[in-house]
């Protein structure tokens, strides 16, 4: 078993009504109450932020964003800056999920500024990382994964990276049901940790390196037992109270 706690964090991507996200909250709260020795977290659509944080009431559950704005307060029509999310009781926030990369525009530069907002507010950056199917069988894994870790770290200081989670989500196992093998998402990990080591070996024994892809509770365990997997980054069995709670179950083994 390795020092690093392990965390479990559901995504639940533009899902559910208000009344769900108060149901879901509810679940996710009891699910990290029943779990002490991981940290469960959940990352509602912003305007359910409210009925989740009272869902979840004093339980030691996480409230996350799913994105925040890459800029301060100010004339940035629609956006939702770090200081609001904070006011919901929000820890920790996604940067870089290949959804909005491949569909919202946030490239490189614009992921590092909301991951520098995030820093600044207090916020716990997830800066996820993967590679589409394309680029995996192009032998483009290793490339694209670090030049996007490289390019949003680059500029940090230890002190910040150490408030930083990682999630590796390979493209081409994101709500399609196929999941990266267990060797495949370990050499991944490594590959992050060991890149990570170069700059600083105690951050990188100690940073947070989450799996996301159809993670399920039937996968959860294999995954999390490879020897720099940390937890999980879960979408649509999250939305799945008994599913998530699987997984959950599935960190709190030993590894
Ligand atoms: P799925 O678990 O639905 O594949 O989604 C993973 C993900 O994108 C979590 O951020």
């Amino acid at each position: 078993m390795n020092m690093r706690k392990r965390l479990v964090l559901g995504n639940w991507k533009m899902n559910g009504s208000r009344q769900d996200s108060r149901d879901w909250a509810g679940a996710a709260a009891r699910i990290a109450t029943d779990h002490p020795l991981i940290d469960v977290g959940i990352m509602p659509a912003t305007v359910h932020l409210q009925e989740a944080q009272q869902a979840k009431g004093n339980s030691p559950l996480w409230l996350g964003a799913q994105n925040l704005a890459a800029y301060d307060n100010g004339a940035y029509t629609g956006e939702v800056s770090a200081q609001m999310l904070l006011e919901f009781g929000v820890r920790a926030v996604l940067c870089g999920h290949s959804e909005r990369r491949q569909l919202l525009g946030d490239n490189d530069s614009v992921v590092k500024a909301k991951l520098q907002r995030a820093l600044a507010a207090g916020l716990i950056p997830v800066l996820c990382l993967g590679e589409t199917l394309e680029q995996r069988e192009s032998g483009a894994t290793e490339s694209v994964v670090l030049g996007q870790l490289d390019s949003a770290l680059s500029q940090l200081q230890s002190k910040e990276l150490e408030r930083i989670v990682i999630a590796y989500e390979p493209v081409w196992a994101i709500g399609t049901g196929l999941t990266a093998s267990p060797a495949q998402a370990q050499a991944v990990h490594a590959l992050i940790r060991s890149a990570i080591a170069q700059r600083d070996a105690i951050l990188a024994s100690l940073i947070r390196i989450l799996y996301g892809g159809s993670v399920k509770g039937s996968n959860a365990a294999e995954l999390f037992a490879q020897a720099d997997v940390d937890g999980g980054l879960i979408g649509g069995a999250s939305l799945v109270p008994s599913e998530f709670a699987a997984i959950c179950r599935a960190a709190s083994q030993d590894g």
